[in-house]
């Protein structure tokens, strides 16, 4: 990077600016603030697993690399508690959808002591900022027994308790995340979280770029805040040369409002998950994130990615060109081969929690791209676009899991075998922006997704922005039929989206692939929940960076209503329709009959094959129900001049 040139450009870009900017970069700490970075500095810099990975002795049983051919002993031993754990939860779940003329109860005991034939059931949640995590979490809430009145009637709550799987990607990713890195909390916890308790957890009205509110646990000015971003990165890449990049502070900085610890809680991993006591015990399903692998500099297609996932065991992918699994925890050795070898030291703590995050989330080109366009002051947008051109130069807008774990693994297939880089990208960057790829394995056996869309497919062209119209799927679905990468992969049938837009299948729960005699393999039924409006237009921006509670509430809360069709006031069948797209492909195992208020509903429900491929024109998407008001909408930045501050810090701090 051209050092001298950034720094010139910053002194112009300052000198632009008046002097309460400078103030604001320079000014000494408030007292507070000094001692609160105090206690930081203590706590921190000196914890053995803190953000820069270190040197371990290598277990017993040195790490290796294992082929894709199966799930992992610790996935299989994990999933027989986890199956058993379901049963209860399942039961009562079925009974209380009232799926009239079916004894769900009965059906659930006779069998429960042959867990292959109940069902198997995963949640999907879609990328898109912040707009994804906020509808995601109203969603995750409905299917949540422990939110307040979701074991009502009309409502969804023991879904979430049925299911082995949650995958979340990007901003779904950070949802998922943020759930089962603070303790497997819930949605309605974090949102009754105060500064005072959580510090800045989901506190979205102080953006990112910002960083956390002074005042509250974290007591830390926004210079203050790049200071500790840019320690903590630059002693990992110090250590040992790792190679940092752009998406290290992105996942720190996430860390903040996603981390229940002080300062986002450097030293947690994704691979401590696994030691979770509630994970360990099956009481909470599966979290898998998804990112795809791509050079510096390459353009993606949809058909020609790895798509990687991490659970808390592994990192790796099922595709025919990776097709391994690296265990998580000693990512950062040099793997050669599959091994580690004797004379090499073993790694850990690579695996930040943030730096996972960040990695399924690193939608910087995107943000550059869009920066124009939002209403970020001119000079914030004059300093960004210098700054990150040069960065771009670098082609450095990926997450680098450099030593590659794949090295010299599955040569023939693998085409990254002969690099020691390993760079990933966001999950979304193929356009497969719900995570499917994991649970369409066939090894995983899912019975039936619940796909959470918050994608922006539309733009103000198809009559209002940022709405998914099908599009995640649609990748997907192609991708299913690419004989090159499917590698034993089935999904159901998908229209394109104009169809979508057509027939209203992106603006109600829409179910796919319900008859499964209509395709070869174990295709899963797809329960698609595209984000529309109910109470709040939370079509939002995904680089809009800011909101205030009462706009965070209003959208968690129209996700809410887009899980739950507005409690089952739509259609009081809705849940007796969703008990049965849980149960489809489990009645079809046990060859039961089935009832005939499922059939309605598949009728009702299911897309049943017809095209419309028209181009729909601009259609706008009008409200179901009486709108929230929210005072102040999310603005990109609350203050703009200390954001000009923050990012000139950051900017200045990362040379
Ligand atoms: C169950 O569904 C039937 C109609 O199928 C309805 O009459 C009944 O009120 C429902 N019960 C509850 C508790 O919602
Ligand atoms: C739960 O439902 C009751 C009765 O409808 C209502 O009074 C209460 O406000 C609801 N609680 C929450 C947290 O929504
Ligand atoms: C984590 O949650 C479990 C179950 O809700 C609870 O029993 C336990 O005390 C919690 N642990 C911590 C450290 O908060
Ligand atoms: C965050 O941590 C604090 C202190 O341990 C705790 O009181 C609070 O309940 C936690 N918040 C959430 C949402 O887990
Ligand atoms: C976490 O669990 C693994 C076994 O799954 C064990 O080897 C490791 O020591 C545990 N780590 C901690 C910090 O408890
Ligand atoms: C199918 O996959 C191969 C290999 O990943 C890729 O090169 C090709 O472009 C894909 N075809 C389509 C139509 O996407
Ligand atoms: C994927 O396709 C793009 C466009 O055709 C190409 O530039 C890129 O090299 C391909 N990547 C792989 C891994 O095949
Ligand atoms: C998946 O890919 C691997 C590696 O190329 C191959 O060995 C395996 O047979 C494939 N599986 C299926 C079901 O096609
Ligand atoms: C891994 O290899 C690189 C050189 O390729 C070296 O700099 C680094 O120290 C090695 N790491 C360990 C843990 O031995
Ligand atoms: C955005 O605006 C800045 C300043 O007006 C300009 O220099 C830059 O080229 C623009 N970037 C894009 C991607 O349009
Ligand atoms: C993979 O390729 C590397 C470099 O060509 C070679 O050294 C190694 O032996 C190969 N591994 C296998 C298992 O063929
Ligand atoms: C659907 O979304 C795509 C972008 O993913 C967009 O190009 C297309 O115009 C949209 N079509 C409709 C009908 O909304």
């Amino acid at each position: 990077m051209k050092t001298s040139s950034l720094v010139l450009q910053l002194a112009t870009a300052l000198s632009l600016a008046d002097s309460t900017l400078a103030n604001a970069i320079y000014q000494e700490p408030s007292l507070e603030a000094a001692r609160a970075i105090n206690a930081w500095k203590r706590a921190a810099p000196d914890a053995p697993n803190g953000y820069t990975p270190a040197a371990v002795d290598c277990p017993s049983t040195r790490p290796t690399i294992r082929l894709a051919n199966g799930l992992s002993d610790e996935e299989t031993s994990w999933l027989e508690k986890r199956r058993s754990n379901t049963v209860s939860s399942m039961r009562e779940f079925l009974v209380r959808m009232n799926i009239t003329g079916f004894d769900a109860g009965a059906y659930v005991d006779s069998h429960a002591k042959n867990s292959s034939a109940m069902p198997n059931v995963a949640i999907a949640v879609s990328g898109g900022g912040w707009r994804a995590l906020m509808n995601g979490a109203g969603a995750l809430a409905a299917y949540d027994n422990r939110t307040p009145n979701a074991t009502n009637t009309g409502q969804l709550g023991g879904l979430l308790q049925s299911a082995t799987y949650l995958a979340g990607l990007s901003g779904g990713g950070w949802l998922v995340g943020s759930l089962f890195v603070n303790n497997y909390t819930s949605v309605q916890d974090l949102i009754n979280s105060t500064p005072d308790q959580s510090g800045d957890l989901w506190q979205f009205s102080n953006s990112i770029l910002k960083g956390p509110e002074s005042g509250g646990i974290q007591i830390l000015s926004t210079v203050q805040y790049y200071d500790d971003l840019y320690d903590t990165v630059n002693a990992k890449s110090e250590a040992r040369n790792f190679n940092t990049s752009l998406t290290d502070y992105w996942g720190r900085a996430l860390s903040f409002q996603l981390v229940n610890a002080t300062d986002g809680g450097p030293a947690y991993t994704w691979s401590s998950i696994a030691n979770d006591t509630e994970f360990a015990a099956g009481n909470t399903p599966l979290p898998i994130l998804v990112a795809d692998g791509r050079a510096p500099g390459e353009i993606l297609i949809s058909g020609n990615a790895t798509n990687y996932e991490f659970n808390p065991w592994e990192i790796g992918s099922f595709d025919p060109t990776v097709y391994g699994f690296a265990p998580l925890r000693y990512v950062g050795s040099n793997f050669t081969g599959g091994k580690v070898d004797s004379n090499q030291q073993c790694i850990e703590g690579f695996d930040n929690v943030g730096y996972v995050m960040g990695t399924s989330s690193s939608l910087f080109n995107q943000l550059i791209l869009n920066l124009n366009s939002t209403d970020a002051p001119q000079l914030l947008k004059s300093v960004i676009a210098n700054v990150l051109t040069d960065l771009g130069e670098d082609q450095n807008d990926i997450a680098d899991w450099t030593p590659n774990p794949f090295y010299h693994f599955n040569n023939k297939t693998n085409p990254n075998a002969a690099n020691k880089r390993l760079t990933l990208v966001d999950g979304g960057e193929d356009l497969q922006n719900i995570p499917l790829n994991p649970l369409i394995q066939p090894v995983r056996h899912v019975d039936v997704i619940f796909a959470v869309d918050s994608s922006a497919d539309t733009t103000a062209d198809n009559g209002a922005a940022n709405w998914p119209n099908g599009t995640a799927l649609v990748a997907t679905y192609q991708r299913s039929l690419n004989e090159t990468i499917e590698n034993g992969t089935a999904f159901p049938s998908i229209p394109d989206q104009n169809t979508f837009v057509n027939l209203g299948l992106n603006k109600r729960p829409t179910f796919f692939g319900c008859d499964s005699s209509n395709f070869t393999g174990d295709a899963p039924l797809v329960v698609y929940v595209p984000n529309t409006p109910y109470v709040y237009n939370s079509n939002v921006s995904t680089f809009t960076l800011s909101y205030n509670n009462t706009e965070r509430n209003a959208i968690i809360e129209n996700g809410y209503d887009v899980a739950t069709m507005a409690n089952g006031t739509l259609d009081a069948d809705f849940p007796a329709c969703v008990g049965c797209a849980v149960l489809s492909r489990s009645l079809n195992r046990t060859g039961t009959t089935v009832p005939d208020i499922c059939k309605t509903c598949f009728t009702k429900y299911c897309w049943d094959g017809t095209l419309n491929s028209t181009n729909p024109g601009k259609t706008f998407a009008s409200s179901k129900l009486v709108q929230i008001k929210v005072s102040a909408a999310g603005t990109f930045v609350p203050n703009a001049m200390g954001a000009v501050a923050a990012i000139a810090a950051a900017v200045f701090l990362m040379l």
